[in-house]
């Protein structure tokens, strides 16, 4: 049996869905364990472009299992219309989807709540009811998959629910309160979408895992918007971090094998909050340009900069990431010269580690080190094919993180990669 963690090491859209689908050939499961549909997962194969946002990427590939575990945030209708989609694209979720009867629906006052906050806090967030969603889980307010059958109970929760709901949306936003009986009506929906998928999911995996199946734990968002270790506020409401995936799946820390972590060349980073490299320039423009960096789900420009191996260092300890994907070093192709961050200048002093707080991370100064470019990467296969200057860049990064660069991604196609191990050996 093997598994991989496939997660995020960045602030997000660092290219997982590319290396999840080059990674599900030799996969037999699929699982998502945090998140929801605030992900937009790519996916370019065979000349056609796939966006996942709910679903698993290794639904693309026939036959795969694929799972929506309980640590997620589920919003029924924007999985009707991914499942609506994907049909239209010839590809069937039918009995391959599996959806945890424990994960969190999202409410359609979820949304609502989203958008209120979000005039007052301005994180920056999709909008998509995932904060709201995550904070009433733990408020114990929520509604899961095995509660839809459940007519009074859900009538009762969602009653009490509701009056919390009203009370902050008029009182404190001045907005319309919801009524009971539309929330009762998209609840039914809910449980008509839901029915064939919903499963103990944490049973089934528990026994793919057992049976010697092959696993792939694709995150999503990345560890720097992680709730515990990102730039808290300005972050998700989940752990996309590594101990998310036994928590959101329901296994054991021991059914993790490997943990790759995944890089772009660069940095990137969509809605508010720091970000000491960030490149409000021409360059930063042509990254943006070159990269295609908008978002996958909401189609906001992404903040670009240079490549932060303090943010880095920070993302990979916490996670305990032992390999990388670095992808999309084909968008610095044709700069004379690219920078790397390599400490922090803070108040005076010189320092190798993430801040916690935000204020801080805000007046932290990039210390840089200067690295030559290159030209004419694009849909390089090889290793030894790459410049010598991109050889240099790849090794530089290996040694400042202290951890070896196992694939490079060279384009959007699944077939512009190199893969310089075999993580499934
Ligand atoms: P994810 O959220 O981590 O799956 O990443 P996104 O899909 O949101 O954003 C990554 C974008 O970069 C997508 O448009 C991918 O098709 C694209 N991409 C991935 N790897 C590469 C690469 O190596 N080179 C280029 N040029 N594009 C890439
Ligand atoms: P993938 O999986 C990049 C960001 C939002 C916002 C913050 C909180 O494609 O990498 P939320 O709606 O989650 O409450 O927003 O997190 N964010 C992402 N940024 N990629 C994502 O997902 C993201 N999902 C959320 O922009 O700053
Ligand atoms: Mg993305």
């Amino acid at each position: 049996m093997g598994s991989i963690a496939i997660i995020g090491a960045q602030w997000g859209d660092e290219g997982k869905g590319k290396i999840v689908h080059l990674l599900t050939e030799n996969a037999d499961v699929i699982c998502r364990y945090q998140g929801g549909n605030n992900a937009g997962h790519t996916v370019v194969a065979g000349g056609k472009k796939y966006v996942l946002h709910l679903i698993p990427s290794g639904i693309l590939k026939e036959g795969k299992i694929c799972i929506i575990g309980n640590g997620l945030v589920v919003n029924p209708y924007a999985l009707q219309d991914e499942i609506d989609l994907l049909k239209t694209l010839g590809i069937e979720c039918g009995s391959r989807l599996f959806i945890s009867d424990r994960a969190s629906l999202i409410m359609p006052y979820h949304i609502e709540l989203d958008h209120a906050y979000e005039e007052s806090l301005g994180i920056g967030t999709t909008k998509r009811g995932i904060g709201p969603a995550y904070s009433y889980k733990y408020a114990r307010m929520g509604l899961r998959p095995c509660d839809l059958e459940e007519e009074d109970y859900v009538k009762t929760t969602v009653g009490t629910v509701l009056d919390e709901v009203n009370a902050t949306l008029v009182n404190r936003f001045g907005r319309n309160p919801l009524d009971l009986s539309r929330v009762l009506e998209d609840i039914r929906a809910y449980r008509d979408i839901l029915k064939p998928f919903v499963t103990d999911t944490s049973l089934l995996l528990n026994r793919c895992i057992n049976e010697g199946k092959n696993v792939i734990f694709e995150g999503a968002q990345g560890i720097l918007l992680d709730i515990d270790f990102g730039t808290y506020p300005y972050v998700t409401s989940s752990n996309p971090s590594t101990g998310g995936i036994c928590t959101g799946l329901g296994i054991s820390p021991k059914s993790i094998g490997r943990v790759l972590g995944v890089l772009k060349a660069y940095t990137t980073r969509v809605g508010e909050g720091p970000f000491p490299t960030e490149l409000e320039d021409k360059t930063g423009e042509f990254i943006r340009k070159k990269g295609g960096e908008f978002g996958a789900s909401t189609g906001r420009p992404r903040r670009c900069g240079w490549f932060d191996a303090v943010a880095a260092r920070h993302a990979l300890r916490t996670a305990g990431i032992e390999e990388l994907a670095m992808t999309k070093l084909d968008v610095l192709d044709g700069l004379e010269k690219i920078r790397v961050c390599t400490q922090y200048q803070v108040d005076g002093q010189r320092t190798d580690e993430f801040p916690a707080n935000v204020a801080v991370l805000a007046r932290v100064e990039p210390v840089y080190e200067e690295h030559e470019g290159w030209d004419n990467l694009g849909g390089v296969k090889n290793y030894k094919d790459l410049s010598k200057s991109a050889h240099r860049y790849i090794d530089r990064i290996e040694d400042l993180l202290g951890v070896r660069v196992a694939i490079v991604s060279t384009g959007s196609d699944e077939k512009e990669t190199i893969q310089r191990t075999n993580l499934w050996d």
